[in-house]
């Protein structure tokens, strides 16, 4: 069951075919896992995972399943077992060596496994009860939920979402393989969901080289557009990589963002410069370390450089403006083996007239449009109109009529 064999997965996204020399960035670890069962090996699977013990995936596992299916997540193949949950989070490696900086787990209770042991396989389900996977349980483990909140979130304050979240799980974690049948059924933006094989593919094909992405969980603002564009100056190609996993209630919902993404793709960047796709996970609010994991991802999904701007990941108060930029100093470049770029908080000066940061601008505040989230739902639920200096106009109606809905 949960088997290695080769024969058992789906390749029909294989890269064999590429010409190596367009690849340039390998995956982390070296090999694109693929944790799909094939066509073939899908119904014998589907037949003995009838016969299992069942356990059902919550919205932010069922997302991680994806992307742990797709190799978005390599090397991972499964749910974290002991040895890299632990070092994951006290060391920010995978117990391999490579680095790792977000627990990828599965919770369960005592009274959810029922009587299953370790060595033993289960099916996991989605929320409708339908198996979606087969995972071989290799062991069963407690875990201190305050040790994991204090590392990889800074803090154990159950207003921080990530945190509660944490604190919403079972008891037990388990680990090991798994053997994924069916994906999440996506009804949305399905011409955006590329997998890191089909992203790969679509690199080469452009003949890019180097690909920045750019992670957001927000509409793209003037902002985020000029870092896109600094760093564009310098490589082939910008993935504008949204999140559309699950993100706190208060974020701008995925379906209103992507509107946002394709106005303002079609109005301002160059199309053979730039892709839009989209990504599964869900939101940690990690800051630092999900700076971290999100650029591993997004090598996974064949880029070389990543964009960290202010606050990555954040939210609330919980971590400094550039924390997110000093934790790449505890790693090497070679074991991340993707080039980060830095920018500062980054605003529109009336008197340059343009945009800058404070590296590039010698103005005051009273200069800079800079509007923070909290402004910007209050202004548009008040109905104004956001200024041109900081979103585009075509976003700002996009904004403004999913508002007025
Ligand atoms: S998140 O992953 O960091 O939560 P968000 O959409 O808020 O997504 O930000 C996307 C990227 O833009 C992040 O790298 C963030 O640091 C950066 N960023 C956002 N606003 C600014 C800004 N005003 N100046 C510089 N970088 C910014
Ligand atoms: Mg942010």
């Amino acid at each position: 069951m949960a088997s290695t064999d080769q024969a058992a997965f789906d390749d029909s996204q294989s890269l064999a075919d590429l010409d190596p020399n367009t690849v340039v960035i390998p995956p982390h670890g070296g090999t694109l896992v693929n944790r799909m069962a094939s066509r073939s090996a899908k119904a014998d699977l589907l037949e003995q995972a009838g016969h299992f013990h069942r356990l059902q995936l919550n919205a932010r596992e069922f997302s991680d399943l994806e992307m742990i299916a797709t190799g978005a997540m390599s090397p991972l193949e499964g749910f974290m077992g002991k040895a890299d949950y632990s070092k994951v989070v006290d060391e920010m490696h995978l117990a391999n060596g490579l680095p790792w900086t977000i627990p990828i787990t599965l919770s369960t209770s005592k009274v959810e496994l029922g009587g299953v042991r370790e060595g033993q396989a289960v099916a996991l389900t989605n929320e409708s009860q339908e198996i979606v996977a087969v995972m071989q349980v290799e062991e069963i483990f407690t875990y201190d939920k305050e040790a994991e909140a204090q590392k990889v979130y800074r803090t154990t304050d159950q207003a921080h979402p990530g945190v509660a979240a944490l604190y919403r799980q079972g008891e037990l974690l388990i680990g090991g393989p798994v053997v994924v049948l069916e994906l999440p059924q996506h009804t949305d933006f399905l011409e955006y969901r590329l997998r890191p094989a089909e992203t790969r593919w679509a690199f080469a094909e452009r003949n890019w080289h180097t690909v920045v992405a750019f992670q957001t969980r927000n509409p793209v603002h003037r902002a985020h557009e000029y870092i896109q564009k600094c760093a564009m100056e310098i490589v082939d190609g910008l993935l504008l990589h949204p999140l559309v996993g699950e993100t706190k209630s208060d974020d701008i919902p995925a379906g209103t963002r992507m509107k946002c993404y394709e106005v303002l793709l079609e109005g301002y960047y160059p199309a053979n410069r730039t892709m839009l796709s989209v990504l599964p996970a869900a939101m940690r609010y990690a800051g630092p370390r999900e700076a971290i994991f999100h650029a591993i991802v997004r090598k996974n999904y064949g880029c070389s450089h990543f964009i960290v701007g202010r606050d990555h990941a954040g939210v609330g108060n919980y971590y400094g403006t550039y924390d997110a930029h000093y934790i790449f100093r505890e790693f090497t470049p070679e074991e991340l083996a993707i080039t980060p770029l830095f920018f500062d908080h980054t605003f529109y000066c009336r008197r340059c007239g343009g945009m800058a940061s404070a590296k590039t601008c010698p103005h005051g505040n009273e200069d800079h449009v800079v509007l923070s989230g909290t402004k910007v739902r209050q202004m548009l639920q008040a109905g104004e109109d956001l200024p041109v200096e900081f979103t585009r106009p075509e976003v700002a109606r996009v904004l403004t009529e999913q508002n007025g809905k």
